[in-house]
């Protein structure tokens, strides 16, 4: 299929008259992307469109994404697109093999105050620095589903890396999501919206907040991480489509015991366990200190290191 011949919304999906058009678009299925990460069930159920044609519309629309297989050599001129965002302290850049990459999903978990939201704010203000100071001069998504987002922080950041506040304010875009319907459907528009701006990093802190508060106990786990597991997706493929940064953070109590061995055990677990992507867990030291590890990234070495938050921001220690 050709460039410009390919399907721009969904309304222009072969198959999708504008009656279904409607029905995708009332049940929230308002991007291709939406309705090629679909199962046909799903699909047919939530819009009570006949399973078959539920079908065709969502490989209508992985065509029109251009699922399909890739080269090994694809892979590596995909993966020289990559660009890195640093978080304002060269040990935690070099743990990350450089810095928050794009084309990835980066989790950071751990307990409350470990630094999640600090890293969250450090890299939306350092993403819009010039390349050669580590940033890609762009702007950020902060998608903030606890409130804790706070434009002074930003503020005292930017004064941190030598950026004019007001510029590095008025280049985050922020949203409170208010549900987890609401953060899945923020995503799906999200499609449209990097389109048209210079965006290279969506923040999404907590990932899984709203999740865990709506689908609460074992009862409800299924349902709690199928939708999850739905919003991951959406979200790497984000990352893919449009060589972004996607960093997410998810709270977990501490476990002294499992820090040091199996952190996938840590209670409430880390989300992207199944999904491509590279999760650091972070824990609070002494003081403004605080322990960065990554877990499970077979490309990256093996270690922890130090970081600090300072009045400036994320540094390294003295
Ligand atoms: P939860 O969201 O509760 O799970 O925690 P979190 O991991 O997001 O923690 P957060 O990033 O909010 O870190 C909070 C810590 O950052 C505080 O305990 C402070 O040590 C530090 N911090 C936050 N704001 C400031 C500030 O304005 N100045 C300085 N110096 N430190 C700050
Ligand atoms: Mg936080």
């Amino acid at each position: 299929m050709s460039e410009e011949k390919k399907p721009k919304d969904i309304t222009e999906l072969p198959g999708v008259g504008p009656t279904t058009a409607q029905k995708l678009i009332s049940s929230g299925y308002t991007s291709i992307e939406a309705i090629a990460v679909a199962t046909p069930h799903e699909l047919s159920q939530a819009t009570g469109i006949p399973l078959p044609t539920a079908q065709k519309i969502i490989q209508a629309a992985r065509d029109a994404l251009d699922i399909r297989f890739k080269t090994a050599l694809d892979l590596k001129k995909e993966r020289l697109t990559v660009r890195k965002i640093t978080t304002g302290s060269k040990n935690l850049d070099q743990l990350l093999g450089g810095g928050v990459e794009t084309r990835t999903v980066t989790e950071f978990f751990g307990e409350f105050g470990s630094g999640k939201t600090q890293i969250c704010h450090q890299l939306s203000v350092n993403v819009q620095l010039p390349e050669e100071q580590g940033g890609l001069n762009a702007k950020a998504v902060y998608i903030d589903t606890e409130g804790t987002f706070r434009w002074e922080r930003i503020e005292q950041m930017a004064r941190g890396v030598g950026l004019d506040p007001d510029q590095a304010m008025e280049n985050i875009y922020w949203i409170r999501a208010i549900n987890s319907h609401h953060q899945m459907a923020i995503v799906d528009q999200l499609f449209d919206m990097i389109k048209r701006e210079n965006i290279r990093l969506v923040v999404v802190d907590s990932v899984t907040s709203h999740f865990r508060a709506e689908f609460p106990g074992r009862e409800n786990l299924a349902m709690r991480q199928q939708l999850l597991n739905k919003h991951l997706h959406q979200l790497s493929r984000l990352s893919e489509i449009y060589n972004v940064a996607v960093v997410i953070t998810n709270q977990v109590m501490a476990r002294p015991d499992v820090f040091y061995g199996d952190p996938t055990q840590a209670v409430g677990g880390h989300v992207l366990y199944h999904a491509p992507g590279v999760r650091v867990q972070l824990k609070k030291s002494r003081g403004n200190k605080r322990i960065a590890r990554i877990v499970d990234a077979p490309h990256l070495p093996e270690g922890e290191t130090v970081f600090v938050i300072t009045e400036w921001g994320i540094r390294d220690p003295e």
